[in-house]
């Protein structure tokens, strides 16, 4: 069992929880995530390492309630336990000395480029975040990004709070004030990613992408998660999740996405109303 040892809420229906894991604290690097099943008879749901104290024994996973698994962990207290939290999985970001490196975080994707500007500046790196809410309120982890990065360039898509526009404008902006960087990290909706490699291509600038496509079991058996990269098959859960963005087929995952979107709806709904039924 994984004690939830503090919980807050980051934005509307986002929510930071820290999570006593020891072996998962010391091991994990920048890029990996976890599967985590709230109970044991729930589903497993990945979600990045956002953040890991190896003194303290913790794990910090930043989670979004789209659906029924992420609704029921949002019912998680501080001293309940997940039944389990797998990992730490997938390939590690490679992280080397290269000079300026752009993290460009959208929405709940800024908390997975944290644990990567965080290792980036470790080794010596530039790192200029740009993040990009579509409102102030849904803006998370501002501090630590900022902690994170030698400058940090903000935008909302309704100019609430920092720069009204895309992050695709603010990048292409600084890729012409300030030149070609080494390289180009975006995490965000699969859209704000696409948009994000199709804006690097023309200045050839290497871009690297970390996918979410929908996962079952996260060890490369199921294959719920094959992506067409570069013409060729992976699996985001062990040859990932980060690929070169600009020979991920955006779209082909992006339809792959909304093939249980349906179900997760009815799934969603049932749920909010039995637990609206029982007055929770
Ligand atoms: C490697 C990886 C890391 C991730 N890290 C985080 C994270 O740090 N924080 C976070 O909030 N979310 C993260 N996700 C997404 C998270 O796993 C999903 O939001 C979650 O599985 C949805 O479960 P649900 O039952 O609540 O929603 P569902 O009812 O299953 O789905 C609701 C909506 O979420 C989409 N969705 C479903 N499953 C996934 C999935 N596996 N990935 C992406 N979208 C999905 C569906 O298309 C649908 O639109 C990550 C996904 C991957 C693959
Ligand atoms: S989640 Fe099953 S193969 Fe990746």
């Amino acid at each position: 069992m994984f004690e939830v040892v503090s919980k807050q809420t980051l934005a509307p229906k986002v929510t930071r929880y820290v999570v006593r894991a020891p072996d998962i604290a010391k091991a994990r690097k920048a890029g990996q995530f976890v599967m985590v099943r709230v109970g044991n008879q729930s589903e497993r749901i990945p979600l990045t390492i956002a953040d890991a104290d190896p003194q303290a024994g913790t794990i910090t996973l930043v989670v979004q309630e789209v659906g029924k698994s992420t609704a029921i962990m949002s019912t998680i207290a501080v001293g309940d336990a997940f039944h389990d939290v797998v990992g730490p999985l997938g390939s590690p970001t490679h992280i080397e000395k290269k000079g300026l490196v752009v993290c460009v975080g959208g929405g709940i994707g800024i908390a997975p480029v944290h644990p990567i500007a965080q290792a980036h500046k470790a080794v010596g790196n530039e790192v200029i975040s740009i993040l990009g809410a579509r409102t102030k309120e849904l803006l998370i982890m501002e501090a630590e990004l900022r902690a994170a990065s030698s400058e940090v360039l903000i935008c909302t898509d309704d100019g609430s709070y920092g720069e009204k526009a895309l992050v695709t404008q603010v990048l292409e902006r600084l890729i012409k004030e300030r030149g070609k960087p080494a390289e180009v990290i975006a995490i965000g909706p699969p859209i704000m990613m696409k948009f994000v490699a199709a804006t690097t291509l023309p200045y050839e600038i290497p871009t690297q992408v970390s996918l979410n496509s929908v996962m079952v079991d996260g060890t490369g058996m199921c294959g719920g998660c094959r992506v067409t990269v570069g013409g060729e098959t992976k699996f985001v859960c062990v040859d990932g999740p980060e690929f070169d963005g600009h020979a991920v087929d955006f779209d082909e995952m992006m339809r792959r996405q909304q093939f249980y979107a349906d179900q997760e709806k009815l799934a969603y709904e049932a749920y909010l109303a039995g637990r609206a039924a029982q007055g929770a």
